[in-house]
């Protein structure tokens, strides 16, 4: 553990079957007037809308909706809710659905009370949040993520698509996470999600050269998380299954195994930024360029990839250079078996936008090949 760090995460999970039975005690604590965020109306077809509104009747809550959070919610969409948070002098967000929605939710509870352009001042600027801010409370119907349990708060505008990290009072008060919500999620969302998962994972393991905890942690989480998407994708209603890849998309994203150590977070400024460009599903923007952005990476840290086939994969070849490329074939095949995008062409990225996304990427000096837009235009050609 080289670095030094902090590490603070307040947010209460409740875990498992039936783990709405705690909201109504967790509501008690805030005042009337609740504004209900969600997403385009899966939450109504599977029953878990009408689940939540009873609860809030039996509070007497006052229940104002935003509904039609679009997957990478929008700045517009952003400020219809600001707009009403204020107007309706709102106590408590409850956000109920995937990361779209709960990075919205969180967008709204430091927008609202913001003077002046909250775009520029937040999320492009990166500027403190001055004003007050209000609480959100989550129902997790979505896996992969981590927002349910971290800062984070992704928003588009335009063809900018910018993920800010708020302060530690943008923590969730408290987050429901019931495995079996998510057993009515398309496949497609589904898988996008584990990988998101890998990827929020690899981003924090494949960085730096020491002999971290954290990196211990990482592939024991990987090793879960490969092991349950695999039976996941043949039984979608195993509950061992989906309940532990929902443990496992928490912590791979909130401040854990990133602690005492460099993190990279290039893969995901490619995918962010193909996502501004074609509003494609964000775990596929990853899944699609992932293997041309390792393979980039990987001659300036043998070790560390060589390590991934080993622990994680269970590959051992003759040399290090041959365990490493091995390691990112057996990811390779287990991406395959998932059925997941392997080419940007399918997200809807055409010719004349890869200049554009290639010059937008952001590098981080601390990667092991921090990008230029010529190593990006490579990775992009390669994933094609
Ligand atoms: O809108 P509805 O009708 O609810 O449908 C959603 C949506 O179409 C559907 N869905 C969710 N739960 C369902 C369901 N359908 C059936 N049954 C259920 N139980 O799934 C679709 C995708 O939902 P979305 O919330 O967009 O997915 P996800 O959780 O992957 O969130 C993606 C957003 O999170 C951001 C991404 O960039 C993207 O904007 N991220 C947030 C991060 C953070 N806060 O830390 C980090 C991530 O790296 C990521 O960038
Ligand atoms: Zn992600």
């Amino acid at each position: 553990m080289q670095g030094n760090f902090s590490y603070y995460n307040p947010t209460k999970l409740y875990f498992g079957k039936n783990a709405i039975e705690n909201l109504e005690a967790e509501l008690l604590q805030y005042g009337k007037n609740i504004l209900l965020v969600y997403g385009g109306g899966s939450i109504k077809k599977n029953g878990i809308y009408q689940e939540v509104c009873a609860i809030l009747e039996t509070l007497d809550k006052n229940i104002y909706e935003i509904s039609g959070v679009m997957p990478n919610p929008t700045y517009d969409k952003l400020q219809e809710g600001c707009q009403l948070a204020k107007d309706k002098n709102v106590d408590f967000i409850l956000a109920v659905g995937g990361g779209s929605v709960i990075d919205y939710a969180k967008g709204v509870a430091n927008c609202t009370y913001c003077n002046g352009d909250a775009w520029t001042r937040y999320y492009m600027n990166w500027e403190d949040v001055d004003n007050d801010i209000l609480p959100v409370g989550c129902i997790l119907t979505m896996v992969g993520t981590g927002s349910e349990m971290n800062t984070g708060s992704v928003i588009t505008n335009d063809t900018y698509k910018i993920g800010r990290i708020y302060d530690d009072r943008s923590y969730p008060k408290f987050t429901i996470l019931d495995p079996i919500y998510t057993y009515t999620l398309p496949k497609y969302q589904m898988v996008a999600g584990i990988f998101d998962i890998m990827s929020h994972i690899l981003e924090q393991y494949l960085s730096g050269n020491n002999d971290s905890t954290s990196d211990y942690l990482a592939e024991a989480l990987m090793k879960s998380l490969i092991h349950s998407s695999l039976l996941a994708i043949e039984e979608p209603t195993n509950y061992e299954a989906r309940s532990n890849i929902m443990w496992t998309a928490t912590w791979a994203l909130n401040n854990l195994i990133g602690s005492g150590k460099p993190q990279d977070w290039q893969a995901h400024g490619i995918g962010e930024t193909i996502g501004a460009y074609t509003n494609a599903t964000h775990g596929m923007t990853l899944s699609a360029t992932a293997l041309a952005y390792y393979h980039t990476q990987l001659p300036y840290a043998i070790d560390q990839y060589a390590r991934f086939a080993k622990n994680v994969w269970d590959i051992e070849k003759e040399t290090k250079e041959e365990t490493a490329l091995a390691g990112l074939e057996a990811m390779k095949q287990w991406m395959e078996q998932l059925g997941l995008v392997m080419h940007i062409e399918e997200l809807g990225v055409t010719k004349d936008m890869l200049e554009a996304i290639a010059n937008q990427v952001s590098s981080n000096e601390s990667a092991y090949l921090p990008l230029t837009p010529e190593i990006v235009m490579n990775i992009l050609k390669e994933s094609w």
